[in-house]
């Protein structure tokens, strides 16, 4: 797959293709909750492009001046990007938590972060403090007519689709109890072998200890779950994402220990004290879905995953498309995360496993070198074999770096195609939705936020799935910036907004 790169559409900004200062910039705060058409547009929003673009995100990257550790630990911020018509409407709502409402009345913070954020006075006011601040802050879903902020260590937080309002925790219909974690990386498999084909909702919860409880949930189209199981897996486990087939569940348990003495004493946050063990296998976790059949525990050379692209089955062999790290790219305790050195972390690699079920043998394969993270494919492929896939990308061909660029991939050709935003403009996850009655793969569009350092705003842009070489079909530029945001999803539902 190697050998046929071909970066078509790649500019000619220099391999040094940002500016620290302006990567930084895209990490301010946004206090503001705005409700507006965009007007500001450059080209054409497509008029067969109807629905919403839900994004969710850290918004305050520090309470009341009081800066936060880590991105992750920032309280979630939803943006609604509706499309209606050939016009575009924008809005965005914190998600109102607990722990939120309670900071910005008390203008200070209140609650330790998992990635490091203390409360002030240093670690005897931290030490012992072991509540957990839902954030609600990773990826947002509609689905059951809920629309969902979710967060991997605690349960849902449900919003009203038209007005952004938070409308407090969601038990899944009775199911979740209070606190209970469920994942922010659902996969919607498109037609369920055992509901005659409907769509169903698969997610997964980590309990971690020093054994792990994994439980995996299947929820119809109405949002009623229908199936549920769980599994004790040896040893700690820090699993973000996972992918699916027809008939399994896949988990990579990446090689790391867990010393909590940091945490519990205030040193530090939780997720500070793993600690990457290169010397040992990531293990992946075979669940089977539909069947009594005992789970299966695979190994692999060692290596970081936060996210797969996809999965799917051939006969008794399974491939997984992975986004792998060298090694965990941890942020120190006594360091500011916008001074971090790209060229000190191990940057994101998309690689290809090859699982063996028959002969429990894994190998694995390099397909993109390129730095990339936030893989993103058709709905329609998830957990079969798929031939396109849109990653945001660095720049430049080599080294570590922010992600500046979408990258398509055709897996079966090996050809790739690249649109830049560099010098000043920072990618977020792309996002593919299918143009409406389409046969081809790729024919859709690639919507994704671009924060464009030269106006300290973000755009909205949209790419023909089919080729980059024209550039952005439109770009919408929003009257400010939106924090670099995590995860989000697209429905076809248009949520007429009310201003
Ligand atoms: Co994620």
């Amino acid at each position: 797959m190697q050998s046929f790169q071909l970066y078509e559409h790649a500019s000619t900004v220099p391999t040094d293709s940002y500016q620290r200062q302006d990567w930084q910039k895209g990490y301010e705060s946004l206090k503001s909750e705005f409700d507006y058409w965009i007007d500001d547009v450059e080209g054409q929003i497509p008029a067969k492009l109807n629905g919403t673009l839900f994004r969710n995100g850290p918004g305050l990257l520090d309470v009341n001046g009081h800066p936060i550790h880590h991105p992750f630990d920032g309280d979630g911020m939803i943006s609604a990007i509706t499309f209606t018509n050939g016009r575009a409407h924008f809005r965005n709502r914190f998600v109102r938590t607990a722990a939120y409402l309670e900071e910005q009345a008390a203008g200070k913070i209140l609650y330790r972060g998992v990635f490091g954020t203390q409360k002030p006075g240093g670690f005897l006011a931290n030490a012992f403090d072991f509540r957990l601040k839902n954030i609600a802050n990773t990826n947002i879903i509609y689905w059951g007519g809920k629309l969902l902020a979710l967060w991997e260590a605690a349960d849902p937080h449900r919003l009203d689709p038209q007005t952004l309002e938070t409308l407090g925790k969601d038990s899944l219909n009775g199911v979740l109890s209070p606190g209970e974690a469920f994942a922010a990386h659902p996969r919607f498999d498109p037609s369920c072998n055992q509901d005659d084909g409907a769509p169903c909702l698969v997610n997964f919860s980590i309990k971690p200890g020093l054994s792990t409880t994994i439980t995996i949930f299947e929820l119809d189209p109405a949002g009623n779950i229908i199936r549920k199981q769980a599994h004790s897996v040896p040893g700690f486990a820090f699993i973000h994402d996972f992918a699916i087939t027809p008939n399994y569940c896949l988990l990579f348990q990446n090689p790391v220990s867990f010393n909590p003495l940091p945490f519990v004493l205030g040193w530090r946050g939780a997720a500070e004290c793993i600690k990457f063990q290169p010397n040992q296998p990531t293990r992946i976790i075979v669940i089977p879905r539909h069947t009594s059949k005992p789970v299966q525990l695979l190994e692999t050379q060692s290596g970081f995953v936060f996210h797969h692209a996809n999965a799917f089955e051939q006969g008794d062999e399974i491939f997984v498309d992975s986004i792998c790290y060298e090694t965990f790219p941890e942020v120190k305790p006594q360091s500011d995360f916008r001074e971090v050195d790209f060229a000190d972390l191990s940057s994101g690699q998309l690689w290809r496993f090859h699982l063996n079920l028959k002969d429990q043998t894994v190998s694995r394969q390099l397909v993109e070198g390129r730095c990339c993270e936030f893989p993103s494919i058709h709905n329609g492929r998830v957990g079969r074999a798929y031939r396109y896939l849109f990653l945001g990308a660095a720049h430049a061909e080599t080294g570590n770096a922010p992600l500046q660029a979408i990258l398509k991939i055709d897996l079966e050709s090996g050809k790739r195609q690249l649109w830049s935003a560099a010098p000043r403009g920072f990618m977020s996850e792309p996002i593919f939705v299918p143009r409406p009655d389409a046969s081809k793969e790729d024919d859709g569009w690639v919507l994704a936020v671009v924060y464009d350092a030269a106006y300290h705003r973000s755009d909205v842009v949209i790419l023909d799935g089919r080729g980059f070489s024209q550039g952005p079909i439109a770009r919408m530029h929003l009257k400010h910036h939106i924090p670099y945001g995590l995860h989000g999803s697209f429905t076809s539902e248009v949520f007429v907004p009310e201003v």
